[in-house]
């Protein structure tokens, strides 16, 4: 994702060269979502000196300003510190990273650049599902992990519990989980100790001599430096003025400037070999530095292996509210997609909401932040329509036949709301894999269509079990499913926006909400508007909204022409407003209407 230039402030020290000692520990937070890791960045940058307390800002390393309302990181972010342990100086690179599963590839990236982990663990809430996740990736990149177990300041907390389910869910003694709290700084010394001593150098730290090579695990765009690519540096090292190749287009360029994060962007001589930082590209073309890609000396032949690309798994039409602001939309979402690789867009023209693009989105919430980011840093007003799955269709004995994506869901739950789990799974058309209750909570497995998982299933969770509730989910395949096309009539026209797939069995509610819904929000016209819902050629549900013989100037008599035509002009005004289509007259309002509450 694409980092306003203002949130880096760049600072030129070529002078000072703080990698002398060369003993570097390349590591991350990971965690569940709201589990602490970016209050447990601010105690650490404290440590070293990077801040002083009480002189920043809580969460220093959510740059971003939706991350820190939300309070939710959306964004990895990296931060060099210095730390003085048994009179050998360290060099610290720290990643922090998100937890919400939406943003789960950004946790992968950060995997790839470090030699090892901080396994954070709420101790009022336990292992969740994102623990589970994250400990999977990081134990499957053979990365050394440290479990700790956070908030033990709060009265909530069930700290002997939490430590008894991670050591057991890790197969490990209980003695290794460190318990910290990161809000009133307990113990977090003890834990840096710990990170110098257990996690290992980046391997050959000191062999600057061979050809370098480097992977690219984030960048942004700089109206004046153009592309900033964030590196880990694997060989050699990294110079300003130097020649080096983008691997995947096989593109050379001159680097004008590299740098470490302090967490800005702060000059140096060198990138040495295991270090974490940043080349200026002064490259003006988004697309020619990819996130994954490997940055590297022209000799180099062997690309760093890169991370598996992401795909969109929803999909939603977004137009501007105001029609003229296209050209800003089509340049925020080239901004946007520079390093969020898995936003995709394609141009598409409505009739009835103009021209836009057909976004494709990682869950609901990437859109809902998406949809933020193009409003607040861009300053573009969008309509969003209702997030699909994408269903393949194919023609299997003469007859179409639709699959659906299907997912591999676990659901993290306290045993005692393993009933209700299974309750709202039946009803949304999962079939259960499996359950794991070993460790004070309960894992249970389903799969279960995508189109279920974003209509509410998650929202529903949360609900049922208190707030204790927690997912995560992957994409495993497609199998067939009975839906078909739905659409929406109006007066016999088609309108785009409202056509969606729908199972058999639901197509008759469906139709009737919708033709119900849309009777309400259409006003009046001069003619009467039909709404009718077709589904497999037949229309199955249909409401009318009655004729409106609407004469602006019959209540006025005499002959006061200039009250009429202002009147007239008056009424021509509102028509502008309302979108043509087919004949009938919509106002934006009314779709707008319409795909919030379904949203
Ligand atoms: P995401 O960025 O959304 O993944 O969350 P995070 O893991 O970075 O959590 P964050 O640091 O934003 O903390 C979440 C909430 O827990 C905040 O309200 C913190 O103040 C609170 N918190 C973090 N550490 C502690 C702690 O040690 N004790 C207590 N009592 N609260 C804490």
């Amino acid at each position: 994702m694409i980092i306003p230039s203002f949130v880096y402030t760049r600072k030129y020290s070529p002078s000072v060269s703080y990698n002398e000692e060369m003993n570097i520990r390349n590591f991350a937070i990971i965690a569940h979502v709201d589990h602490g890791k970016s209050t447990l960045a601010d105690r650490l940058l404290e440590l070293t000196g990077v801040v002083t307390r009480d002189k920043h800002e809580d969460q220093l390393l959510d740059r971003n300003p939706i991350s820190r309302e939300r309070g939710i990181t959306i964004k990895l972010a990296p931060v060099q510190m210095h730390y003085t342990n048994n009179n050998t100086k360290y060099t610290l690179n720290l990643i922090d990273t998100p937890g919400h599963v939406d943003f789960s590839y950004e946790v992968e990236r950060t995997l790839a650049c470090v030699e090892g982990v901080i396994l954070l663990v709420d101790a009022t809430k336990g292992i969740q599902a994102q623990t589970i996740a994250h400990t999977y990736k990081a134990i499957s990149q053979n990365l050394t992990l440290i479990p700790v177990i956070n908030k033990i300041d709060s009265p909530y907390a069930q700290v002997d519990k939490t430590i008894q389910s991670l050591s057991g869910f890790l197969g490990i003694d209980s003695n290794t989980v460190s318990t910290i709290s990161a809000k009133d700084g307990t113990n977090i010394e003890k834990l840096l100790d710990r990170v110098i001593r257990e996690i290992p150098p980046p391997k050959d730290s000191t062999d600057n001599k061979n050809p370098v090579s480097s992977l690219i695990f984030d960048s942004y765009y700089d109206q004046y430096q153009g592309v900033i690519a964030f590196v880990r540096v694997f060989d050699g090292s990294l110079q300003k003025g130097q020649r080096v190749k983008l691997y995947a287009g096989q593109n050379e360029f001159i680097t004008d400037e590299v740098g470490i994060f302090t967490p800005d962007l702060f000059a140096q001589d060198e990138l040495s070999t295991g270090e974490i930082g940043y080349v200026v590209t002064k490259l003006k073309d988004i697309h020619q530095v990819s996130v994954g890609d490997t940055l590297s000396d022209a000799s180099i032949t062997t690309p760093q292996p890169g991370y598996k690309k992401v795909k969109p798994m929803i999909y939603s039409s977004v137009f501007p509210t105001d029609e003229d602001a296209f050209p800003i939309l089509k340049e925020a979402f080239e901004k946007l997609s520079l390093n969020d690789s898995a936003l995709t867009t394609e141009p598409i023209k409505s009739n009835s909401l103009g021209t836009g693009f057909r976004v494709g989105f990682l869950g609901l919430l990437h859109a809902d932040v998406v949809r933020e980011r193009l409003e607040r840093e861009f300053n573009v007003n969008v309509i969003l329509t209702p997030p699909t799955v994408e269903y393949e269709e194919k023609v299997v004995g003469g007859r179409v036949q639709f699959s659906e994506p299907i997912t591999k869901v676990s659901v993290v739950v306290p045993s005692d709301y393993m009933g209700d789990v299974m309750r709202i799974a039946s009803e949304s058309r999962a079939l259960f894999d499996h359950m794991d209750n070993s460790g004070g909570s309960t894992v249970m497995t389903y799969t279960m269509p995508l189109s279920e998982l974003i209509s509410g299933f998650f929202d529903t969770l949360k609900t049922v079990t208190s707030g204790y509730g927690s997912l995560d989910w992957e994409l495993t395949g497609y199998a067939p499913v009975e839906v078909d096309k739905m659409e929406i009539l109006l007066n016999d026209n088609p309108i785009e926006e409202l056509v969606r797939f729908v199972l058999q069995e639901d197509a008759f509610s469906i139709g009737r909400e919708i033709c119900d819904r849309l009777k309400t929000l259409i006003p009046r016209q001069q003619y009467e508007v039909k709404i009718q819902a077709k589904f497999k050629g037949k229309i199955i549900a249909s409401s009318r909204v009655s004729a409106l013989r609407k004469d602006v100037t019959a209540k006025l008599y005499g002959g006061d022409r200039t009250r009429k035509d202002k009147l007239l002009k008056q009424q021509k005004k509102g028509k502008k407003l309302m979108k043509q289509v087919g004949t009938v007259e919509v106002p934006k309002e009314a779709f707008l209407r319409l795909f919030t509450k379904e949203n």
